[in-house]
């Protein structure tokens, strides 16, 4: 029985899932499955996009049939030679008769040499920008070699502005129902996936990625539609920015990927014991035992991470053979942009480490931390200064981490310390700014209003800014080192403070349907609207202020939206914060001296903070 999906009106999936395959191309574990997508445009003629793999071809033609109907099939566009989306084309070709296969000519050439078959007098033959009428739509063919094979070519529908990406933009895992990206929550769910799928396939390709992506940016693209995985036709922009960001080999994140190769549990207890001691200093880190894990998974995590390290033990005299392999398979890939700690072990004659430096000298701005953390059989007490001195050399190449703090220390917030000589009130006397501070996490995006934010030098251009150690944007600040200012104004309404500051990033998505979709240089969003300034700034050091850290970060770009007049605290105060409500009569209550909240009870716990302004138990008076 026919399984089809529609996707626009004129267009419907034919394709077919496959949740049996163990390897998918005989070295990628596939657990969720995995999809080949084809896709049928009904125009004045019929088109196809491809086929399917030959464990699926039954569906697939099942799916074809109940999609034409009574119609013949005009034409079939080969955009990639690899047996996953062409096996069926043969016999596609012998139930089609009629059929013209539009193709370039690599693609000729792997027609004949995958298939025993009179094939060349149904060609169309097509090159760069070349397009095809079917009726109402026209086609352009753009090729896109090495995206993943020499002959790949990807195809524009300028009608219904439709980019078909073949393998781009493709993800590992079956399509479980849903056919759209938007439909499922894929940045929790299935970017694990996505990022295995483009990093294994096309990993190595990063330059040929990113002249696709150039040649597709002056599209005007409302639907990618590609050969594995989900059709994206909302956040499009989003994917792309992690196809930019994978193409051009720049980490996802700020953390250490630790892989080890251990035979008796020695070299893991190194590994472990380092881990350890990067957490405590606030450093995220992600543990593979390279005989244990698929390398696909490590492969994925590489690119996803900063900073990598690699425990080995040595085994006939040369790199342990599941690490020997992983290495080998990065250095293929073609990672980038990373910085590198080794472990090597041995008993008599440890080499691996030696050997890891060696073949990473083949990779592109691969920083190798110089000293080697060497144990001989197993670790011993006297070696944790080693492992220390390893974790702060590691640290060291953080951004803004000089005066990182143990995050578990860093995190909690510091009691409130009474002192009947400070007038809280008149601490509000201070004149400040407000501003929206936005920060990005990978797919994690969050802003909060912050007020403390001076500039402290011109040459650098340098600022500070202080930001309360409870918010979400905090901690992405922390461990991405990048955030952007938006400098509010007198017509800011109460609900922007509202929606920025008075709910946490941890519990909603800020910017989920709020249309605030501009992004600075450094791919952060900003607040377009009530703003008279944008100023992005990088992270230099970060300081332990108690309740909040003091950020410190030079200006790397700055723009003038509006002219009109930045909003302050007073004005704030004196013409937008709506005023506090009176407590109710007879009602025992505190009211926050600070911005005038009113909490109702008989009693104030000495930990309360107040959820309009986040003053402690002390900035409160009995009413
Ligand atoms: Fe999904 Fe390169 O084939």
């Amino acid at each position: 029985m026919y399984c089809i999906k529609k996707i626009t009106s004129d267009l419907t999936w034919v394709g077919a899932n496959d949740r049996r395959l163990a390897m998918f191309e005989g070295v990628y574990s596939v657990p969720y499955g995995v999809s080949y997508n084809s896709y049928l445009l009904t125009d004045e003629k019929t088109v196809l996009f491809d086929t399917v793999d030959k464990a699926v071809q039954h569906r697939f033609f099942e799916n074809l049939a109940e999609a034409l109907g009574d119609r013949p099939l005009d034409y079939l566009v080969v955009q990639h030679m690899e047996p996953d989306h062409s096996a069926a084309v043969k016999e596609l070709a012998t139930r089609y008769p009629k059929m013209k296969i539009v193709c370039n000519t690599k693609t000729q050439a792997m027609l004949h040499q995958f298939f025993d078959m009179e094939i060349d007098s149904r060609l169309h033959l097509v090159k760069e920008n070349d397009t095809l009428s079917t009726g109402k739509h026209t086609l352009r063919f753009i090729m896109a070699p090495m995206v993943h094979w020499p002959e790949v070519m990807v195809t524009y529908d300028s009608t219904d502005k439709i980019l078909f990406s073949a393998d781009a933009f493709g993800s590992f895992g079956a399509l479980n129902g849903a056919m759209f990206a938007d439909e499922v929550d894929f940045a929790k769910d299935y970017m694990d996936e996505a990022r295995r799928y483009y990093t294994n396939i096309v990993g190595k390709y990063g330059v040929q990625v990113q002249a696709l992506l150039k040649k597709t940016s002056v599209l005007e693209i409302d639907m990618i539609c590609p050969l594995h995985g989900f059709v994206w036709r909302r956040n499009i922009q989003d994917f792309v920015t992690k196809y930019l960001q994978w193409g051009s080999y720049e980490p996802e994140e700020h953390g250490v990927m630790i892989a080890y190769a251990s035979i008796y549990g020695n070299t893991e207890n190194a590994a472990e014991i380092l881990a350890g001691q990067l957490r405590d200093k606030g450093i995220k880190t992600v543990m593979f035992d390279v005989s244990v894990s698929p390398t696909s998974e490590i492969i994925s995590a590489a690119f996803r991470w900063s900073h990598l390290v690699f425990a080995s033990a040595t085994y006939n005299a040369g790199i342990f053979v599941t690490m020997e392999a992983l290495i080998n398979d990065l250095v293929a890939h073609n990672l980038q942009n990373r910085t590198v700690a080794l472990i090597e072990n041995g008993s008599w004659a440890a080499a691996s480490g030696g050997l890891i430096r060696d073949k990473l000298e083949k990779c592109k701005n691969i920083q190798v931390l110089e000293n080697t953390l060497r144990i001989k059989s197993s670790v011993k007490a006297s070696q944790l200064p080693e492992i220390t001195a390893m974790a702060e050399a590691i640290i060291a190449t953080f951004p803004g981490t000089a005066d990182r703090k143990p995050q578990n220390a860093s995190n909690v917030v510091a009691p409130n310390v009474a002192n009947e000589s400070v007038d809280l009130q008149t601490m509000t006397k201070l004149s400040y700014g407000l501003f929206v501070l936005t920060a990005k996490d990978g797919d994690k995006e969050n802003g909060c209003i912050v007020d403390t934010v001076i500039q402290v030098s011109d040459s650098p251009i340098r600022i500070t800014a202080g930001v309360r150690k409870i918010s979400h944007t905090h901690d992405m600040i922390l461990k991405t080192g990048a955030f952007n200012l938006s400098v509010l104004t007198e017509s800011t309404p109460f609900r922007i403070f509202e929606h920025f500051g008075l709910q946490s990033g941890k519990n909603i998505d800020k910017f989920y349907g709020c249309g605030y979709d501009d992004r600075s240089a450094n791919g952060i969003r900003y607040v377009p609207e009530h703003t008279n300034g944008v100023i992005s700034a990088e992270v230099i050091a970060a300081h332990d202020c108690g309740t909040h850290t003091l950020f410190i970060a030079d200006v790397v770009q700055a723009f003038t939206v509006s002219h009109e007049p930045s909003v302050t605290y007073q004005y704030y105060s004196d013409h937008i914060k709506p005023k506090p409500v009176l407590p109710k009569e007879g009602k025992a209550s505190f009211i926050c001296t600070v911005c005038g909240y009113v909490h109702e009870s008989e009693t104030l716990p000495d930990d309360f903070i107040c959820p309009l302004c986040k003053q402690g138990a002390t900035a409160f008076v009995k009413t």
